[in-house]
């Protein structure tokens, strides 16, 4: 998969989607929540040049593509192209605007570790940058993809609410057994969401925002559905989390999001139990189609779903 991935140049985060299945015991830390340090002050001067060879990439590709509010949360946090930034300063500003804070994370941590942060409106973030030789590879999402991609949407009100009820919900769907349902809403929302403004289609998502190729790809490329996202519909559907996606589901405001953070899951678990299950890159007959994709990018590819 890794030789693929780096082949393919894909540079999203595949494992964004897949908290703890790749965190062993042995990476854990001493502390009971997995935070550390982030260790600020240890960064190497080619460390902060990765940063700002990956930042200046995307801040050269984002007017226009990304969201009005991930453009504004990103001028907000002044995240900057020169260094990698201080959790310490992000927790600050992020605390005064929507009591969010950025914690510590060596990797990948347990769901339920991951769950439980989010549900006190600590963002886990890897402290960790990848080498300058992988730009666009990545094993476990990053610093990069982490703080450039999620934290300038933790900035938004609604987001805001909307991830903290994610993990609220998230310890529910593990204790009922619909875990993998749920995250599929994390994969089309947080992190490979796409929102229409007025001027057109743009990226809320963190794992197309922190990535190069899949910013162009998601926003411009014939290949794949863009669909008007609807709850049910985007739970039936599975995901590629070593490759672009074949769809990207299309949400009308950020408030929208919020609205999900207020439903009872439980009876749409017992609805889902039976029904369809939707291959990543299907239309199915109830889609509000915004484009229907050519589907000429994955054809012929061999990828692993989700
Ligand atoms: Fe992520």
């Amino acid at each position: 998969m890794r030789k693929q991935l780096e082949q393919h140049d894909s540079a999203q985060a595949p494992a964004s989607g897949r908290h703890g299945l790749a965190a062993g015991d042995a990476g854990r830390p001493h502390s009971a929540d997995w935070t550390i340090a982030q260790g600020w002050e240890r960064y190497t001067a080619d460390e902060h040049g990765v940063w700002k060879t990956l930042y200046e990439r995307q801040t050269r590709l984002l007017p226009g593509r990304a969201c009005d509010e991930f453009l504004q949360g990103m001028n907000e946090l002044a995240i900057e192209a020169d260094r990698i930034p201080d959790f310490r300063r992000l927790s600050e500003l992020l605390m005064k605007r929507t009591g969010w804070q950025v914690v510590a994370v060596p990797g990948l941590v347990p769901d339920e570790v991951f769950f439980e942060h989010l549900a006190g409106r600590r963002f886990p973030a890897g402290n960790f940058i990848r080498k300058a030789s992988e730009l666009d590879y990545l094993e476990e999402p990053d610093v990069f993809h982490d703080v450039f991609g999620h934290v300038p949407m933790l900035m938004n009100p609604a987001i805001a609410d909307y991830i903290q009820a994610y993990g609220e919900g998230g310890l529910r769907a593990q204790r009922l057994g619909h875990l993998e349902k749920l995250a599929r809403v994390y994969w089309y929302t947080v992190e490979f969401g796409l929102l229409r403004q007025k001027e057109g289609l743009r990226i809320y998502g963190a794992g197309i925002a922190s990535s190069a190729t899949e910013s162009v790809f998601a926003l411009e490329s014939p290949s794949p559905n863009r669909i008007r996202f609807q709850l049910e519909r985007v739970m039936r559907t599975r995901y590629r989390i070593d490759d672009f996606q074949e769809s990207y589901f299309v949400i009308d405001g950020l408030d929208e999001l919020l609205e999900l953070a207020r439903i009872d899951f439980a009876p749409i678990y017992e609805r889902l139990a039976s029904g369809p299950e939707y291959t990543p890159g299907e239309v199915s007959l109830g889609d509000e189609v915004i484009t229907w994709g050519s589907g000429e990018y994955h054809r012929g590819r061999r990828i692993a779903p989700e």
